[in-house]
Protein backbone atom coordinates (compact mmCIF):
# COMPACT_ATOMS: atom_id res chain seq x y z
CA UNK A 1 0.00 0.00 0.00
CA UNK A 2 3.10 2.74 0.54
CA UNK A 3 3.58 3.66 -2.70
CA UNK A 4 7.05 3.28 -4.34
CA UNK A 5 8.48 1.28 -1.53
CA UNK A 6 10.75 -1.21 -2.48
CA UNK A 7 9.92 -3.36 0.60
CA UNK A 8 6.80 -6.51 1.73
CA UNK A 9 5.90 -5.66 4.89
CA UNK A 10 4.84 -8.90 6.16
CA UNK A 11 4.33 -7.34 9.84
CA UNK A 12 0.79 -6.24 10.45
CA UNK A 13 0.27 -8.45 13.25
CA UNK A 14 2.85 -5.98 15.00
CA UNK A 15 0.65 -3.21 13.58
CA UNK A 16 -0.37 -1.90 10.29
CA UNK A 17 -0.80 1.08 8.09
CA UNK A 18 -3.36 3.64 8.28
CA UNK A 19 -5.38 3.68 5.15
CA UNK A 20 -5.42 6.76 3.25
CA UNK A 21 -9.43 7.44 4.47
CA UNK A 22 -8.38 6.75 8.12
CA UNK A 23 -5.62 9.76 8.10
CA UNK A 24 -8.16 12.35 6.54
CA UNK A 25 -10.55 11.33 9.01
CA UNK A 26 -7.81 11.74 12.06
CA UNK A 27 -6.66 15.17 10.44
CA UNK A 28 -10.43 16.42 9.82
CA UNK A 29 -11.08 15.69 13.27
CA UNK A 30 -7.58 17.77 14.62
CA UNK A 31 -8.74 20.44 12.53
CA UNK A 32 -12.00 20.93 12.23
CA UNK A 33 -14.07 18.86 15.25
CA UNK A 34 -11.72 19.75 17.42
CA UNK A 35 -14.28 20.41 20.45
CA UNK A 36 -13.91 18.64 24.04
CA UNK A 37 -16.65 15.40 23.57
CA UNK A 38 -17.51 16.93 26.99
CA UNK A 39 -18.27 20.83 26.06
CA UNK A 40 -22.06 21.39 25.43
CA UNK A 41 -21.38 24.25 22.26
CA UNK A 42 -21.73 22.74 18.55
CA UNK A 43 -18.03 22.11 18.47
CA UNK A 44 -18.28 19.72 21.57
CA UNK A 45 -21.59 18.26 20.31
CA UNK A 46 -19.63 17.39 16.83
CA UNK A 47 -17.03 16.18 18.32
CA UNK A 48 -19.30 14.17 20.97
CA UNK A 49 -20.79 12.95 17.67
CA UNK A 50 -17.55 11.36 16.63
CA UNK A 51 -17.44 9.10 19.07
CA UNK A 52 -21.17 8.17 18.59
CA UNK A 53 -20.43 6.82 14.99
CA UNK A 54 -17.23 4.97 15.99
CA UNK A 55 -19.38 3.63 19.15
CA UNK A 56 -21.76 2.19 17.04
CA UNK A 57 -19.80 1.01 13.99
CA UNK A 58 -18.09 -1.12 16.76
CA UNK A 59 -21.04 -2.62 18.05
CA UNK A 60 -22.51 -3.45 14.91
CA UNK A 61 -19.49 -5.16 14.42
CA UNK A 62 -19.50 -7.11 17.73
CA UNK A 63 -23.59 -7.41 17.37
CA UNK A 64 -24.05 -5.14 20.50
CA UNK A 65 -25.35 -2.45 22.44
CA UNK A 66 -23.58 1.06 21.38
CA UNK A 67 -24.44 1.55 25.07
CA UNK A 68 -21.26 -0.25 27.00
CA UNK A 69 -18.37 0.43 24.86
CA UNK A 70 -15.71 1.91 26.51
CA UNK A 71 -12.79 4.00 24.56
CA UNK A 72 -9.52 3.30 25.76
CA UNK A 73 -5.93 4.52 24.68
CA UNK A 74 -5.59 0.70 22.99
CA UNK A 75 -5.78 -2.95 23.49
CA UNK A 76 -3.17 -2.79 26.40
CA UNK A 77 -5.47 -0.47 28.39
CA UNK A 78 -8.62 -2.33 27.55
CA UNK A 79 -7.02 -5.17 28.62
CA UNK A 80 -5.79 -3.92 32.06
CA UNK A 81 -9.59 -2.23 32.63
CA UNK A 82 -11.20 -5.85 31.89
CA UNK A 83 -8.99 -7.14 34.33
CA UNK A 84 -7.94 -5.50 36.79
CA UNK A 85 -11.43 -3.76 36.99
CA UNK A 86 -13.06 -6.81 37.05
CA UNK A 87 -11.09 -8.37 39.35
CA UNK A 88 -11.55 -5.42 42.24
CA UNK A 89 -15.32 -5.05 41.44
CA UNK A 90 -15.23 -8.86 42.72
CA UNK A 91 -12.78 -9.02 45.09
CA UNK A 92 -15.49 -10.25 47.90
CA UNK A 93 -16.64 -12.76 45.34
CA UNK A 94 -13.34 -14.52 44.84
CA UNK A 95 -9.37 -14.04 44.14
CA UNK A 96 -8.99 -16.47 41.55
CA UNK A 97 -8.78 -16.21 37.53
CA UNK A 98 -8.03 -18.36 34.91
CA UNK A 99 -6.27 -17.78 31.75
CA UNK A 100 -4.04 -19.43 29.03
CA UNK A 101 0.12 -20.14 28.86
CA UNK A 102 0.03 -17.58 25.59
CA UNK A 103 -1.65 -15.08 26.00
CA UNK A 104 -0.10 -11.44 25.16
CA UNK A 105 2.07 -9.51 27.73
CA UNK A 106 -0.93 -7.05 27.79
CA UNK A 107 -3.22 -9.75 29.72
CA UNK A 108 -0.07 -12.33 31.55
CA UNK A 109 1.42 -8.61 32.54
CA UNK A 110 -1.99 -7.33 34.79
CA UNK A 111 -2.32 -10.76 35.69
CA UNK A 112 1.06 -11.24 36.93
CA UNK A 113 0.12 -8.04 39.33
CA UNK A 114 -2.74 -9.00 40.52
CA UNK A 115 -0.86 -12.26 41.40
CA UNK A 116 1.74 -10.16 43.64
CA UNK A 117 -1.50 -8.74 45.05
CA UNK A 118 -2.96 -11.80 46.88
CA UNK A 119 -4.97 -12.82 43.96
CA UNK A 120 -4.52 -16.84 42.52
CA UNK A 121 -4.60 -17.43 38.89
CA UNK A 122 -4.63 -20.59 37.01
CA UNK A 123 -2.41 -20.72 33.36
CA UNK A 124 -3.94 -23.30 31.44
CA UNK A 125 -1.53 -24.96 29.22
CA UNK A 126 -2.51 -25.25 24.80
CA UNK A 127 -1.87 -28.28 22.96
CA UNK A 128 0.74 -28.51 19.96
CA UNK A 129 -1.28 -26.06 17.90
CA UNK A 130 -1.55 -23.71 20.48
CA UNK A 131 -5.23 -24.26 21.57
CA UNK A 132 -7.14 -24.20 25.03
CA UNK A 133 -8.86 -27.23 26.18
CA UNK A 134 -12.34 -25.72 27.17
CA UNK A 135 -12.52 -28.93 29.21
CA UNK A 136 -9.31 -27.97 30.91
CA UNK A 137 -10.73 -24.58 31.71
CA UNK A 138 -14.10 -25.29 33.20
CA UNK A 139 -11.80 -27.93 35.20
CA UNK A 140 -9.87 -25.14 36.75
CA UNK A 141 -12.92 -22.89 37.60
CA UNK A 142 -13.66 -23.27 41.55
CA UNK A 143 -15.66 -21.35 44.62
CA UNK A 144 -13.31 -18.40 44.30
CA UNK A 145 -13.24 -18.24 40.63
CA UNK A 146 -14.78 -14.71 39.26
CA UNK A 147 -12.68 -14.30 35.91
CA UNK A 148 -11.61 -16.48 33.05
CA UNK A 149 -9.31 -14.76 30.61
CA UNK A 150 -8.71 -16.16 27.27
CA UNK A 151 -7.46 -14.31 23.62
CA UNK A 152 -9.60 -15.31 20.30
CA UNK A 153 -6.73 -15.20 18.46
CA UNK A 154 -3.02 -15.50 19.23
CA UNK A 155 -0.38 -12.96 17.94
CA UNK A 156 2.46 -15.09 17.12
CA UNK A 157 0.71 -18.32 15.21
CA UNK A 158 -2.94 -16.89 14.27
CA UNK A 159 -4.48 -20.11 16.28
CA UNK A 160 -8.12 -19.42 16.78
CA UNK A 161 -9.12 -20.22 20.35
CA UNK A 162 -12.65 -22.02 20.60
CA UNK A 163 -14.47 -18.90 22.96
CA UNK A 164 -17.60 -20.28 23.06
CA UNK A 165 -17.04 -23.58 23.92
CA UNK A 166 -15.04 -22.49 26.88
CA UNK A 167 -17.19 -19.71 27.78
CA UNK A 168 -20.22 -22.39 27.88
CA UNK A 169 -17.97 -25.08 29.40
CA UNK A 170 -17.33 -22.33 31.97
CA UNK A 171 -20.80 -21.16 32.86
CA UNK A 172 -21.74 -24.86 32.90
CA UNK A 173 -19.66 -25.32 36.06
CA UNK A 174 -20.11 -21.69 37.52
CA UNK A 175 -22.94 -19.36 35.41
CA UNK A 176 -21.03 -16.15 37.36
CA UNK A 177 -17.54 -16.38 36.31
CA UNK A 178 -17.37 -13.43 33.89
CA UNK A 179 -15.54 -14.67 30.21
CA UNK A 180 -13.29 -12.11 28.75
CA UNK A 181 -11.24 -12.23 25.23
CA UNK A 182 -8.29 -10.16 24.36
CA UNK A 183 -9.94 -9.79 20.31
CA UNK A 184 -6.75 -7.11 19.46
CA UNK A 185 -5.34 -10.27 16.62
CA UNK A 186 -9.71 -11.18 16.16
CA UNK A 187 -10.86 -7.86 15.53
CA UNK A 188 -11.52 -7.57 11.67
CA UNK A 189 -10.19 -11.13 10.65
CA UNK A 190 -13.04 -13.49 12.38
CA UNK A 191 -15.92 -13.37 13.23
CA UNK A 192 -16.53 -12.25 16.89
CA UNK A 193 -20.33 -12.25 18.39
CA UNK A 194 -19.81 -11.90 21.76
CA UNK A 195 -23.37 -12.60 23.25
CA UNK A 196 -23.79 -15.61 21.24
CA UNK A 197 -20.31 -17.01 22.52
CA UNK A 198 -21.13 -15.82 26.54
CA UNK A 199 -18.37 -13.95 26.18
CA UNK A 200 -18.90 -10.99 28.84
CA UNK A 201 -15.60 -9.01 27.97
CA UNK A 202 -14.23 -8.07 24.69
CA UNK A 203 -10.58 -5.97 24.06
CA UNK A 204 -10.13 -4.59 20.21
CA UNK A 205 -7.09 -2.15 19.20
CA UNK A 206 -7.73 0.17 15.90
CA UNK A 207 -3.88 0.39 15.11
CA UNK A 208 -4.31 -3.56 14.12
CA UNK A 209 -7.16 -3.05 11.69
CA UNK A 210 -5.54 0.15 10.00
CA UNK A 211 -6.73 2.57 12.44
CA UNK A 212 -4.54 4.86 14.63
CA UNK A 213 -2.03 3.69 17.37
CA UNK A 214 -2.93 4.82 20.62
CA UNK A 215 -6.91 4.05 20.83
CA UNK A 216 -9.34 1.09 21.47
CA UNK A 217 -12.23 0.14 23.01
CA UNK A 218 -13.58 -2.47 25.79
CA UNK A 219 -17.06 -3.72 25.43
CA UNK A 220 -18.73 -5.32 28.35
CA UNK A 221 -21.59 -7.26 29.16
CA UNK A 222 -24.54 -4.87 30.42
CA UNK A 223 -24.71 -4.60 33.90
CA UNK A 224 -21.54 -5.88 34.95
CA UNK A 225 -19.57 -4.45 37.93
CA UNK A 226 -16.41 -2.88 36.62
CA UNK A 227 -14.05 -0.54 38.81
CA UNK A 228 -12.42 2.21 36.83
CA UNK A 229 -8.37 1.92 36.93
CA UNK A 230 -8.31 5.77 35.35
CA UNK A 231 -9.58 8.37 37.48
CA UNK A 232 -10.64 11.74 36.84
CA UNK A 233 -12.94 14.02 35.25
CA UNK A 234 -15.72 11.19 34.63
CA UNK A 235 -15.54 10.21 31.06
CA UNK A 236 -16.79 7.12 29.49
CA UNK A 237 -19.89 7.13 32.30
CA UNK A 238 -17.25 7.27 35.03
CA UNK A 239 -15.57 4.23 33.83
CA UNK A 240 -12.28 5.57 31.54
CA UNK A 241 -11.72 9.52 32.77
CA UNK A 242 -9.70 11.58 30.89
CA UNK A 243 -10.75 13.22 27.52
CA UNK A 244 -11.07 10.85 24.42
CA UNK A 245 -8.50 10.61 21.90
CA UNK A 246 -11.22 12.50 19.21
CA UNK A 247 -9.10 11.96 16.14
CA UNK A 248 -7.95 8.38 16.91
CA UNK A 249 -11.51 7.19 17.52
CA UNK A 250 -12.60 9.24 14.60
CA UNK A 251 -9.80 6.52 12.60
CA UNK A 252 -10.75 3.99 14.49
CA UNK A 253 -14.17 4.41 13.03
CA UNK A 254 -13.12 4.93 9.61
CA UNK A 255 -10.69 1.49 9.84
CA UNK A 256 -14.13 -0.22 10.83
CA UNK A 257 -16.29 1.05 8.05
CA UNK A 258 -13.51 0.13 5.50
CA UNK A 259 -13.43 -3.23 7.06
CA UNK A 260 -16.97 -3.70 6.88
CA UNK A 261 -17.08 -2.94 3.88
CA UNK A 262 -14.17 -5.44 2.69
CA UNK A 263 -16.88 -8.07 4.00
CA UNK A 264 -16.45 -11.57 4.41
CA UNK A 265 -14.44 -12.63 1.09
CA UNK A 266 -11.45 -10.54 2.14
CA UNK A 267 -10.62 -13.59 4.94
CA UNK A 268 -11.28 -16.50 2.49
CA UNK A 269 -8.90 -14.37 0.25
CA UNK A 270 -6.05 -13.60 2.97
CA UNK A 271 -6.42 -17.40 4.11
CA UNK A 272 -5.24 -18.16 0.11
CA UNK A 273 -2.51 -15.80 0.22
CA UNK A 274 -1.18 -17.10 3.82
CA UNK A 275 -1.29 -21.07 2.14
CA UNK A 276 0.84 -19.63 -0.41
CA UNK A 277 3.59 -18.68 1.48
CA UNK A 278 3.59 -21.31 3.67
CA UNK A 279 3.85 -23.78 1.21
CA UNK A 280 5.83 -21.75 -0.82
CA UNK A 281 8.23 -21.59 2.09
CA UNK A 282 7.66 -25.38 2.57
CA UNK A 283 9.10 -25.85 -1.17
CA UNK A 284 12.22 -23.47 -0.78
CA UNK A 285 13.20 -24.36 2.39
CA UNK A 286 12.42 -28.26 3.37
CA UNK A 287 13.58 -28.44 6.96
CA UNK A 288 11.29 -25.62 7.48
CA UNK A 289 8.15 -26.62 9.80
CA UNK A 290 4.91 -24.72 10.36
CA UNK A 291 4.22 -23.60 14.06
CA UNK A 292 0.62 -23.56 15.05
CA UNK A 293 -2.69 -24.25 12.55
CA UNK A 294 -2.16 -25.15 8.68
CA UNK A 295 -5.73 -24.67 8.07
CA UNK A 296 -8.56 -25.64 10.60
CA UNK A 297 -8.55 -23.36 13.94
CA UNK A 298 -6.65 -20.67 11.65
CA UNK A 299 -6.76 -16.66 11.56
CA UNK A 300 -6.20 -15.86 8.27
CA UNK A 301 -3.25 -13.11 8.88
CA UNK A 302 -0.79 -14.74 10.84
CA UNK A 303 1.38 -18.17 10.43
CA UNK A 304 4.42 -19.23 12.34
CA UNK A 305 7.71 -20.87 10.33
CA UNK A 306 10.29 -21.69 12.08
CA UNK A 307 14.05 -22.25 9.76
CA UNK A 308 16.54 -24.21 11.74
CA UNK A 309 19.88 -24.00 11.99
CA UNK A 310 19.29 -20.16 11.94
CA UNK A 311 18.36 -17.82 14.56
CA UNK A 312 14.43 -16.08 14.34
CA UNK A 313 16.12 -12.67 15.27
CA UNK A 314 19.04 -13.79 12.38
CA UNK A 315 16.71 -14.39 10.02
CA UNK A 316 14.53 -11.52 10.53
CA UNK A 317 17.49 -8.89 9.84
CA UNK A 318 18.48 -10.76 6.53
CA UNK A 319 15.19 -10.75 5.26
CA UNK A 320 14.70 -7.04 5.91
CA UNK A 321 18.11 -6.23 4.33
CA UNK A 322 16.36 -7.88 1.40
CA UNK A 323 13.42 -5.95 1.75
CA UNK A 324 11.03 -8.40 3.10
CA UNK A 325 10.13 -7.22 7.02
CA UNK A 326 8.52 -9.99 9.68
CA UNK A 327 9.05 -10.53 13.30
CA UNK A 328 10.64 -13.24 15.65
CA UNK A 329 8.52 -13.04 18.23
CA UNK A 330 5.70 -10.46 19.50
CA UNK A 331 6.63 -6.90 18.38
CA UNK A 332 6.79 -5.46 21.40
CA UNK A 333 9.13 -8.15 22.74
CA UNK A 334 11.05 -8.33 20.08
CA UNK A 335 13.30 -5.44 20.82
CA UNK A 336 13.81 -6.24 24.57
CA UNK A 337 16.08 -9.22 22.80
CA UNK A 338 14.77 -12.50 24.00
CA UNK A 339 15.16 -12.34 27.84
CA UNK A 340 16.66 -15.22 29.28
CA UNK A 341 17.48 -16.67 25.65
CA UNK A 342 14.24 -18.69 26.29
CA UNK A 343 12.64 -17.37 23.15
CA UNK A 344 8.53 -17.25 23.27
CA UNK A 345 6.47 -18.16 25.79
CA UNK A 346 4.10 -19.30 23.19
CA UNK A 347 6.11 -21.53 21.26
CA UNK A 348 7.64 -23.26 24.45
CA UNK A 349 3.99 -23.85 25.46
CA UNK A 350 3.05 -25.75 22.76
CA UNK A 351 5.83 -28.08 23.56
CA UNK A 352 8.35 -27.36 20.37
CA UNK A 353 11.62 -27.66 20.83
CA UNK A 354 14.38 -25.38 22.19
CA UNK A 355 16.19 -25.09 18.27
CA UNK A 356 12.22 -24.69 16.83
CA UNK A 357 11.53 -22.14 18.87
CA UNK A 358 14.52 -20.05 18.60
CA UNK A 359 14.78 -20.41 14.83
CA UNK A 360 10.79 -18.76 14.09
CA UNK A 361 9.47 -16.18 12.32
CA UNK A 362 6.37 -14.51 12.40
CA UNK A 363 4.75 -13.32 8.65
CA UNK A 364 1.46 -11.49 9.03
CA UNK A 365 -1.01 -9.56 6.72
CA UNK A 366 -3.21 -7.13 6.25
CA UNK A 367 -6.73 -7.42 4.85
CA UNK A 368 -5.42 -5.28 1.96
CA UNK A 369 -2.63 -7.77 1.11
CA UNK A 370 -1.81 -8.74 -2.68
CA UNK A 371 -1.07 -11.83 -4.28
CA UNK A 372 2.34 -9.79 -5.76
CA UNK A 373 3.56 -9.13 -2.14
CA UNK A 374 3.55 -13.04 -1.67
CA UNK A 375 5.65 -13.85 -5.32
CA UNK A 376 7.59 -10.71 -4.11
CA UNK A 377 8.23 -12.39 -0.20
CA UNK A 378 8.61 -15.83 -1.65
CA UNK A 379 11.17 -14.60 -4.17
CA UNK A 380 13.27 -12.82 -1.27
CA UNK A 381 13.23 -16.19 1.28
CA UNK A 382 14.46 -17.91 -1.92
CA UNK A 383 17.78 -15.73 -2.22
CA UNK A 384 17.97 -15.78 1.84
CA UNK A 385 18.05 -19.74 1.63
CA UNK A 386 20.47 -19.65 -0.86
CA UNK A 387 22.50 -16.98 0.76
CA UNK A 388 22.52 -19.09 3.98
CA UNK A 389 23.31 -22.24 1.92
CA UNK A 390 26.08 -20.89 0.77
CA UNK A 391 27.50 -19.59 3.98
CA UNK A 392 26.91 -23.00 5.56
CA UNK A 393 29.10 -24.97 2.88
CA UNK A 394 31.56 -22.13 2.94
CA UNK A 395 32.19 -22.61 6.81
CA UNK A 396 32.41 -26.22 6.86
C1 LIG B 1 -3.17 -10.10 21.23
C2 LIG B 1 -2.78 -8.69 21.57
N1 LIG B 1 -3.27 -8.11 22.66
C3 LIG B 1 -2.96 -6.85 23.00
C4 LIG B 1 -2.11 -6.10 22.24
C5 LIG B 1 -1.78 -4.70 22.66
O1 LIG B 1 -2.56 -3.77 21.93
P1 LIG B 1 -2.11 -2.23 21.87
O2 LIG B 1 -0.86 -2.19 21.08
O3 LIG B 1 -3.26 -1.54 21.21
O4 LIG B 1 -1.94 -1.78 23.28
C6 LIG B 1 -1.55 -6.66 21.09
C7 LIG B 1 -0.58 -5.90 20.27
O5 LIG B 1 0.43 -6.42 19.83
C8 LIG B 1 -1.90 -7.99 20.74
O6 LIG B 1 -1.40 -8.58 19.64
Amino acid sequence: MIDGTSFVYLDNAATTQALPEVCRAVEEALRICYGNPSSTHPLGTAAEEILRHTRRLLAEFLGVSDRHIIFTSGGTEANNLAIIGTAMAHAKSGRHIITSAVEHSAVLAPLAYLESKGWRITRIGVDAIGRVSPEAVAAAVSEDTVLVSIMAVNNEVGVIQPLAEIAGAVKKRRPQVLVHTDAVQALGKIELKPLEQGIDLVSVSAHKLHGPKGVGALWHRPDLRLEPIIHGGGQENGRRSGTENVPGIAGFGQALRSAMAMGQAAGERLAGLRLKLIEGIEEIVPRSALNGPRTSHAAPHICNISWPGWTGEMLVRVLAEKGLYTSSAAACSSRRKNKGGQGSHVLRAMGLSPERVQSAVRFSFSLYQEEKDIDAALAIVAEVAKQLDDLKRRSR
